[in-house]
């Protein structure tokens, strides 16, 4: 068993949190995580409405009764999103637990806090993780370069920005990008964190809503197999390096603007993808951390293998090279 201030913050057993997952964190996979002993979490804008949102939240609850959250990544996007009436279902529920992302939770956390709910913002910078704590969220997840999904445009890979994190940072905090197994979950609480924050490696789980066939590419997948979509648009998303997401990239370093590439990246065909299991069909997320994917398990098998896997590292292999004075 690993205790943190993040278990003991959230009410988990295990310092594992599945980060919010556009079309993967529906309440099948998030109570298969928070029944494992870590957190799962439902991610709000993957139902096309509040009212979904609240049939997911008492879904998850028919599943479950060990803590969830609900992740709320606040992004540009093409047509409006009413977050307003999402965060209202939120409270009306009565989510305990809160994932933040995308950009800055102020607005939202004066409401958040009258109900008592734990914030936990996702950033991806040191200054960021500061602010956050600054205006007042209980613990920041902080995702570094290696990352699936949105980076940041500083480019620090995890092995810099968690240590730099711990050096600053007062409250809880939970390392992202690239952890996948005991390994990174004994090296990111070597480093200062509190625990770990997954997505690619719950993407590749049996209760991962995906196609098999999107498990088994994970499972294929290296690191090189990632590219780094929209960064002349200052707004990078980190995505399986594929047809599709290689002509996207071309067309914007050719000067090109996000109109030329729409017909592209829309999320429907990230969806498709999903549904399908043609992975040519769109622009997908997934992090670099798929090279470290290697079997498609439940959500149980799985977190009790990294947190094993972490103990023996921490009891056997690291204690074993420490030398005592004769
Ligand atoms: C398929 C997929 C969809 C994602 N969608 C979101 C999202 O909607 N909101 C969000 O905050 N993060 C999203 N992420 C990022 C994850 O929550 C997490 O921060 C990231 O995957 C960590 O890196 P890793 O994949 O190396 O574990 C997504 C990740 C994946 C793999």
């Amino acid at each position: 068993m690993i205790s943190t201030r993040i278990t003991e913050l959230l009410g988990i057993e295990k310092p594992i949190v599945q980060g919010g997952m556009m079309y993967v964190g529906v309440a099948e996979l998030a109570s298969a995580v928070s029944n494992a002993g870590g957190l799962g979490i439902l991610t709000a804008l993957t139902q096309p409405t509040p009212e979904d949102l609240r049939r997911e939240i008492r879904r998850t609850r028919e599943l479950t009764d060990r803590p969830f959250g609900v992740n709320l990544t606040i992004l540009p996007t093409i047509t409006p999103v009413p977050y307003g009436d999402y965060v209202d279902v939120i409270l009306d529920e009565g989510v305990r637990i809160v994932e933040t992302a995308g950009s800055n939770p102020e607005p939202y956390l004066p409401r958040f806090k009258e109900h008592d709910v734990v914030v936990m913002h996702k950033c991806t910078a040191v200054r960021h993780a500061l602010k956050a704590e600054r205006v007042g969220v209980d613990a920041v997840s902080i995702d570094g370069f290696e990352c699936a999904g949105h980076p940041g445009e500083d480019d620090v890979p995890g092995l810099v920005l968690i240590p730099a994190a711990a050096d600053k940072l007062t409250i809880p905090f939970i390392a992202s990008g690239g952890f996948a197994d005991g390994r990174g979950l004994a090296a990111a609480l070597a480093l200062g964190a509190d625990g770990v924050n997954m997505g690619t490696r719950f993407v590749a789980t049996a209760e991962s809503p995906v196609h098999p066939l999107v498990k088994q590419a994970i499972v294929d997948g290296t690191e090189l197999d990632t590219i780094l979509a929209f960064r002349p648009l200052r707004n990078t998303a980190r995505v399986r390096r594929n047809a599709v997401s290689v002509e996207a990239v071309d067309i914007l370093a050719r000067g090109g603007e996000f109109a030329d590439v729409q017909h592209l990246v829309a999320g429907s065909r990230g969806k498709t993808v999903f549904t399908t299991g043609d992975i040519e069909a769109g622009q997908w997320t997934v992090g670099m951390s798929q090279a470290l994917v290697h079997d498609v398990p439940t959500c149980a098998e799985l977190l009790e293998r990294i947190v094993t896997d972490a103990e023996d590292i921490f009891r056997r292999r690291l204690a074993g090279l420490v030398l005592v004075a004769q």
